[in-house]
């Protein structure tokens, strides 16, 4: 049915597409009967994925990466797509337009995406109310915060603290998004002292965990520092990665906004690589990047993930995509001689040397 749709939908401004998504969806969430069958034929609940992560149950490990339900408005759509968990946001203090249209461009030769919405959104108030509506929900639900365009990065601080304050009762965690490419100075932010400032100030604000969202474009050496200086500093997770400005992964004249999908898959699988060899067993990993079947999910589970995301995947897989991902899950897993996804998180990371005492003779 996807594939017969999907020239047509190819002939859509991606803004106008996703826009007539969220109105059905949003518009659907009063009338179970449709939800229903849907919830029925695509959320995955089996035992050998259920994971308890931050004292969250995981009923499947695949979640709605940031930028699908900006302003929280398709959260009961969530398990009818069949996904286990999701971020809302990104969520800014002050509501925003975000950047000038047209902002989003598919790559459709490439299976990608380009988006340079720059956190268009209502805002917090706006979202925390229709949170409080939805809270606590059937499955967890994380915010993705970030600053408002306006604030000057030596007031972002500012910012993060006020979404944490305002949204601490209405969602399970928090994904600090410094990482995104479309708010200008947003990843100068990505360096030592702003993080650990960070982690200070927002553990003292709420006992729910705390992630940060790594951009794939930093230097292998930054992100094996900044992701060993998060955890040291009270970070409960990492999630690897954003979109990239690696333009050359696309035959384009569009160069800005940042890309997803299958192109971002290489580089977001080797940052999982450098971070899972820093922080496994100390924080769970969530691998998020041109995850688009249950081969590539598996791969990220076995190199450190315990959870995933997807979003461009919908587009180019259509929405049966996070259903086949978690039998594909299921059925590898089972022919591995695995019992549970915990026994095959990280299995695929090399042993570090044990160092030999040179003493001894
Ligand atoms: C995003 N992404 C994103 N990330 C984030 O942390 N905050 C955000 O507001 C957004 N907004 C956003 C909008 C659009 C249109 C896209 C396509 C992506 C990035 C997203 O969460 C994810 O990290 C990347 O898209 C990579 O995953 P996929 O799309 O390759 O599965």
């Amino acid at each position: 049915m996807f594939d017969l749709i999907k020239p047509l939908i190819y002939k859509t401004d991606p803004e106008f597409a996703h826009n007539a998504v969220e109105f059905v969806l949003k518009t659907a969430r009063r009338c179970p009967l449709f939800f229903n069958p849907l919830i029925e034929k695509n959320f995955i609940d089996e035992p050998i994925l259920n994971q308890k992560i931050w004292g969250l149950e995981f009923k499947n490990p695949i979640g709605v990466a940031a930028g699908f339900d900006k302003n929280a408005t398709m959260i009961a759509a969530w398990p009818a797509l069949g996904f286990g968990w999701g971020e809302i946001g990104a969520v800014t203090p002050k509501a925003q337009e975000g950047n000038e249209k047209p902002r989003a461009w598919r790559h459709i030769e490439y299976e990608a995406v380009q988006n340079a919405y720059g956190f268009n959104n209502e805002g917090v108030e706006v979202i925390k109310q229709r949170l409080k509506n939805i809270y606590p929900f059937i499955l967890p639900i994380g915010a993705n915060i970030g600053k408002n365009k306006t604030t000057p990065e030596d007031k972002a601080i500012d910012d993060y603290k006020i979404l944490v304050n305002e949204l601490k009762d209405v969602v399970d965690f928090f994904v600090v998004n410094i990482s995104s490419p479309n708010t200008p100075g947003l990843r100068n932010l990505l360096n030592a002292e702003f993080i650990s400032t960070l982690f200070k100030e927002l553990k003292k604000l709420t006992s729910k965990p705390v992630l940060i969202k790594f951009s794939p474009d930093m230097e292998d050496d930054m992100i094996i520092n900044l992701a060993n200086l998060s955890v040291i500093n009270g970070a409960d997770g990492i999630v690897v990665t954003n979109t990239t400005t690696n333009y050359e992964l696309v035959k384009s004249n569009i160069k800005k906004g940042g890309i997803s999908g299958k192109p971002l898959a290489k580089r977001s699988y080797e940052v999982l690589k450098l971070v899972a060899g820093e922080v496994f067993g100390k924080v769970p990993i969530v691998s998020v990047g041109g995850i688009d079947s249950a081969d590539e999910a598996y791969k990220r589970i076995k190199a450190g993930a315990s959870l995933l995301q997807l979003y461009t995947a919908i587009i180019y897989k259509g929405p049966g995509i996070v259903r086949d991902i978690n039998l594909g899950l299921i059925e590898r897993l089972k022919k591995d001689g695995f019992n549970h996804i915990t026994e095959a998180v990280g299995i695929d990371i090399p042993k570090k040397l044990e160092l030999k005492d040179t003493n001894a003779s």
